[in-house]
């Protein structure tokens, strides 16, 4: 089955942060092929989490091998208020936005910690967090970034992630104890054979990893556990989920996340589940 993307997005509760490979565009039809219950909704590559912000779980893990911006999460999650008042006393100009990133993170409080991550995603380059070898967040900044989140989107923020618990490293740690009645959605990076400077950071998601990914969906399938995963459409990939259900979608994206630079592609949706959209 063929689908078109193209779909209207209704009006979801934003999320609070911009991501490369953010799958926003997606989420109308994330959230048809999405099972209307489950017990406990499971993010192991959460990113900006949208379709977590958009189905607003009562019980909820959410994972990434990025252990700031679960940090970020968490400490949204405590001080709302503090976390927004910090980040929107910041200009978005270029001097404050390169005085802003130099500051070292590790040296600063949790609530001005946070503030900095918001900060720099939504003034960056099109949400990319990248880092240098030390660790040092090095995105340039972006030119048009839109408007800041107001103090009310870190406050739902805060409510929707109440019931959520955070598992920063790899994807595996977050999937551990999948159980039964658990619906788990997985949006891996796209895998690159040698490590490399990425949107995400050095190297973090390559080929080997696309095997484990494979035996992890065969255990949440065992366990009785429901999932979703979405990919670029490649030979790779079908050779892994060929005995699950799959459609493929046309997808508008950024190339190398530059927005003068789009082409439509391929991205396949899998599940152990037959991919019926929701209520029909
Ligand atoms: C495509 S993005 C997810 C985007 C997300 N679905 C959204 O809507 O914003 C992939 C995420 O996987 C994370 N990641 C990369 N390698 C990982 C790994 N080995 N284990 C867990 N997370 C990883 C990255 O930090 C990034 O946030």
């Amino acid at each position: 089955m063929r689908i078109d993307s193209g779909i209207p997005c209704a009006p979801w509760a934003p999320p609070l942060l911009r991501w490369a490979g953010s799958k926003r565009k997606l989420l109308p039809l994330l959230m048809a092929y999405s099972p209307s219950e489950f017990k406990r909704y499971v993010e192991p590559f959460a990113g900006s989490a949208c379709l977590f912000f958009a189905l607003r779980p009562r019980q909820a893990i959410l994972g990434d091998i990025n252990a700031e911006l679960l940090e970020t999460y968490s400490t949204v999650r405590s001080h709302p208020r503090l976390v927004a008042r910090k980040a929107r006393s910041w200009n978005s100009s270029r001097t404050h936005y390169y005085a802003i990133r130099r500051r070292v993170p590790q040296e600063l409080q949790p609530v001005e910690r946070a503030a900095r991550f918001v900060y720099l995603n939504r003034r960056c380059f099109n949400g990319v967090y990248r880092t240098n070898r030390r660790g040092a967040f090095n995105v340039p900044r972006g030119v048009r970034t839109g408007r800041f989140p107001d103090e009310r989107t870190f406050y739902r923020c805060s409510v929707a992630l109440r019931g959520t618990e955070f598992r920063s490293g790899d994807f595996e740690n977050c999937l551990s104890d999948v159980r039964k009645g658990d619906f788990v959605y997985l949006d891996p990076p796209y895998s690159v054979t040698r490590p490399r400077f990425g949107e995400y950071g050095y190297g973090c998601f390559g080929d080997p990893d696309l095997e484990r990914l494979a035996a992890c969906l065969k255990r949440i399938d065992s366990v009785g556990a429901t999932f979703l995963v979405s990919y670029s459409d490649s030979g790779e990939f079908r050779d892994l989920i060929q005995e699950w259900n799959c459609i493929t979608l046309r997808v508008r994206r950024h190339v190398a996340g530059f927005a003068r630079h789009r082409a439509t592609v391929s991205e396949i949706l899998a599940s152990n589940k037959v991919l019926n959209k929701a209520g029909s």
